[in-house]
């Protein structure tokens, strides 16, 4: 009997997709980057069916690569060619919300959106959000440890993760749902796991964390005639905005191409360098409170140039949306070679000065667009209009890494960044990482080729 077949018998046939109109959509990365032929994508409706996929894939040899909203930017959730597509898109449960211990078990395959969407109105917030909230997924947000816009309070996923179930490669069940605040019996597989890119397991249901629902919100973008003044900027509003939860950075060329991409009309007069977007929620309006801080600032960072504040949500949106577009109005303008990095805060300003010019080094005429999370030191660097995207990436990363920063802050290694991984790595470390992945999945059956090279 056929692979398909068989899966066919163990999950119901029309969970087996191979018509390629069907299946084309699973086997392109959305930038257009990363692309592979499936064998088939499989739709599993739980845990078991799960299992029984990755034991039939075991017995026949075939690779199994395990895709959620496939909104990931590395290429991890795609085939490389002749994997089978295990879709998480029906493990879409979401429990009942518990109050009290202000935490939900939902099904890998459930939307970041669907989980706001369930707790917001019992009074209750997730601690992960970005913009592609409506298309990704908890167990995608869960395996590449996502960061996001509010790091700066609530820590990145593997801080939101409090259980979760996962299938082994052996299509043994791993369950740790059960969440004491308190738990010290042995490794940390849940801790593991977060990050784990697809490589050691694939997570079926997550118990997450929930938060007080932070009910006003206040939001002001900050116009600065250079990133230092961002910086600095940053680092004053910081100790005076107790309830501060996002600070997002993004430049002028950054700006224009939303606009053009949009037609956004432009967020205050005049043409300035850098912006930077600061939000605080509370639970009570801060309001004043960054009115005062602006003030006190303004006197103190003569870089400064204007300020513009949301009056309302419709306006907090409006001021979201400079930032949030960003990754839509790159993307529509060509493939870019999109490069997620974190600099040390003592190398920050150096870096976003020099950028450009190391791309420009090796790709002439190229545009690089920065923007990021500026309080993790986490830039976004997109690159448009290189032919040589392997020079681009190499002289990026290897510049990254003589500033002691990370070649991938929170976008994960994938496929994209297999060949630098020890830029920031030690061999010990890659050795340690290595070793659990051959004793988690010793024949090689999930995601090959991400996080190590192939072979
Ligand atoms: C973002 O911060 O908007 C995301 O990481 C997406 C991106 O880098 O394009
Ligand atoms: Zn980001």
């Amino acid at each position: 009997m056929t692979l398909e077949a068989e899966l066919g018998e163990a999950i119901g046939p029309v969970q087996v997709l191979t018509d390629p109109s069907v299946t084309a959509s699973y086997e392109t990365d959305w930038t257009r980057h990363f692309s592979g032929q499936a064998r088939c994508v499989v739709r599993p409706g739980d845990a078991r069916d799960v299992g029984s996929v990755l034991r039939l894939c075991g017995r026949h040899g075939v690779a199994v690569v395990t895709q959620g909203g496939n909104t990931g930017l590395v290429g991890g959730g795609v085939p490389d060619g002749g994997e089978v597509v295990l879709s998480t898109s029906r493990l879409s449960d979401i429990g009942p919300v518990d109050v009290a211990a202000g935490q939900v078990t939902v099904g890998a395959g459930v939307t970041l959106t669907a989980l706001q969407e369930v707790v917001r109105p019992l009074g209750l917030d997730f601690g992960v959000d970005f913009a592609a909230r409506d298309s990704a997924t908890i167990g995608g947000l869960v395996s590449t440890n996502a960061g996001g816009e509010r790091v700066l309070r609530y820590g990145t996923m593997r801080q939101q993760v409090v259980g979760l179930e996962a299938v082994l490669a052996d299509g043994s069940v791993l369950s740790r749902l059960e969440a004491l605040p308190k738990e010290n019996t042995g490794y940390d597989l849940v801790g593991l796991l977060a990050g784990s890119e697809g490589t050691l397991a694939v997570i079926t249901a997550v118990r997450v964390r929930l938060w007080p629902l932070l009910t006003h919100r206040t939001v002001a973008l900050l116009a600065l005639d250079s990133t230092s003044a961002a910086l600095q900027a940053l680092a004053e509003l910081k100790p005076r905005l107790g309830a501060l939860e996002a600070a997002e950075l993004f430049l002028a060329d950054g700006l224009a191409l939303v606009r053009e991409h949009t037609g956004l009309p432009a967020p205050m007069a005049g043409e300035h360098a850098a912006y930077l977007l600061v939000e605080c929620a509370d639970r009570v309006d801060r309001g004043d409170e960054m009115l005062e801080a602006l003030e006190e600032v303004s006197g103190l960072v003569p870089g400064l140039a204007d300020i513009v504040m949301g009056a309302d949500e419709r306006g907090r949106r409006g001021l979201w949306r400079y930032r949030e577009a960003h990754t839509e109005s790159i993307n529509a303008t060509g493939v870019p070679v999109k490069l997620d990095v974190a600099v040390p805060h003592s190398h920050l300003e150096r870096a976003l000065e020099e950028l450009p010019g190391v791309v420009t080094q090796v790709a002439p005429g190229a545009r690089t667009i920065i923007f990021g999370h500026l309080n993790e030191g986490n830039l976004h660097v997109n690159v448009l209009g290189a032919t040589d995207h392997h020079g681009v990436s190499e002289a990026v990363l290897r510049y990254v890494a003589s500033l002691h920063g990370s070649i991938s802050a929170e976008h994960g290694i994938g496929r994209a960044k297999t060949q630098w991984l020890a830029l920031s790595r030690s061999e010990p470390e890659i050795a340690a990482m290595r070793s659990i992945k051959a004793a988690l999945d010793p024949g090689l059956l999930l995601n090959p080729g991400v996080i190590f090279p192939h072979g």
